[in-house]
């Protein structure tokens, strides 16, 4: 069978000040009603044989995913860490949760905080990926990518992988410098990684003993002192505490290049992760601009305004991001809101 694990511990920095330590982008509802965090659930009805979902959190967020979760008749496994240590040991405590009634379950691991428009083309590369994880590989979707995104994973296409489109992962690379990004771009051969995986649980954990033998070491005690309480499960705080942080990407994707299989997604995936991937995302005006709120942009160009409490007047920005709320605003070159994590961790030393 197949359980998809949600991954819902992040706190989404880059969409600062919108997103908050205390009330991170994926509660958000950013595009339409729902979260991004209800959305990624929801989109999982209509994959085939599928369980109930695992999400893995932390203790600070329990109660908004408990909500967001029964607000959509949902119940599901909700894992939660004391600390949080990335997503590769995120991914292992469910991983020991799952392998403890079927280490042959398929887990479809799955972010948060993305926008996927074709569900239908989502269903159908989860129904390839399902065959390539079942044959023990560990599989990813890769993105066409359409600019040199510092901010992502990218899968060199190897070889062929069965008749679905799928390839071997001839090269995994997380989040490469901007120049090595442009020659990806440039190449033709390269995909962006989705950050959406599939593999069987005792093969993700397999992996791990190979490539992070302490990690899942200590996961595996932070899981096997787990406290049960209600819909949720606790890792030991001492446990998971001393687990080193890493996330997937480094510690095992970035290894396992020749175990790996990309599927190709084409089903208008999107990373709300950072001002411009929501701008790219959304509804924009002849001008190229994204405008929400009170807002009045006169002469503006590629510009994103986002008004959350009062009216924000615009004139002659080009390529400009402005991000008000009632306590912050951002304001910043739409090519440099990668950075906003770095402004985020001046905040939290200087303020
Ligand atoms: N439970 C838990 N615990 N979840 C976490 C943790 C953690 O410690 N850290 C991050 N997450 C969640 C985030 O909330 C998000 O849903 C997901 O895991 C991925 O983490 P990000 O921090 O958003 O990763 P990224 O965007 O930098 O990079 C990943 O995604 C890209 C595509 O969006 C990588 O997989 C890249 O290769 C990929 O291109
Ligand atoms: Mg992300």
């Amino acid at each position: 069978s197949l359980v998809p694990v949600i991954l819902s511990g992040g706190s989404g920095t880059r969409l600062w000040p919108l997103s908050r330590h205390a009330y991170p982008k994926q509660f958000i509802p950013l595009v339409g009603e729902l979260s991004l965090f209800q959305a990624t659930v929801q989109r999982l009805g209509g994959l085939a044989d599928v369980g109930a979902p695992c999400v893995v959190s932390n203790e600070e967020q329990r109660f908004m995913v408990a909500e967001q979760l029964q607000a959509l008749g949902v119940r599901g496994r909700i894992i939660l860490e004391p600390v949080g240590r990335n997503t590769a040991p995120a991914i292992a405590a469910a991983a020991l949760d799952i392998a403890a009634t079927d280490p042959q379950a398929v887990m479809l691991v799955l972010p948060a905080d993305h926008l996927i428009a074709d569900e239908a083309a989502f269903h159908t590369a989860v129904a390839i990926g399902a065959q390539a994880a079942r044959e023990g590989r560990l599989v990813t979707f890769g993105v066409l990518p359409d600019r040199p995104e510092t901010g992502y994973g990218y899968i060199e296409a190897g070889v062929a992988y069965g008749s679905g489109g799928a390839c071997e992962v001839a090269r995994f690379v997380e989040k490469p410098d901007l120049a090595t990004a442009e020659t990806y771009l440039a190449g033709g051969r390269h995909w962006w990684n989705s950050g959406m995986f599939m593999f069987t649980a005792e093969r993700y954990l397999a992996a791990l003993q190979h490539y992070a033998p302490a990690m899942l070491e200590a996961v595996r005690l932070a899981h096997g002192q787990a406290r049960e309480d209600l819909d949720f499960l606790r890792l030991d705080t001492d446990a998971f505490a001393a687990c080193p942080a890493d996330s997937i990407d480094y510690a095992v994707m970035e290894r396992a290049q020749g175990d790996a299989v990309a599927i190709p997604l084409d089903a208008g995936w999107s990373d709300v992760g950072s001002w411009h991937a929501l701008w790219d995302a959304g509804q924009r005006d002849a001008a190229d601009n994204r405008l929400e709120g009170d807002v009045i942009a006169v002469d503006c160009h590629g510009t994103y305004v986002h008004a959350g409490s009062r009216l924000v007047a615009a004139l002659g920005l080009n390529d400009v991001v402005v991000a008000e709320t009632a306590d912050a605003v951002l304001v910043a070159s739409r090519d440099r809101v990668q950075d906003v994590k770095a402004v985020v961790e001046q905040i939290k030393r200087e303020k």
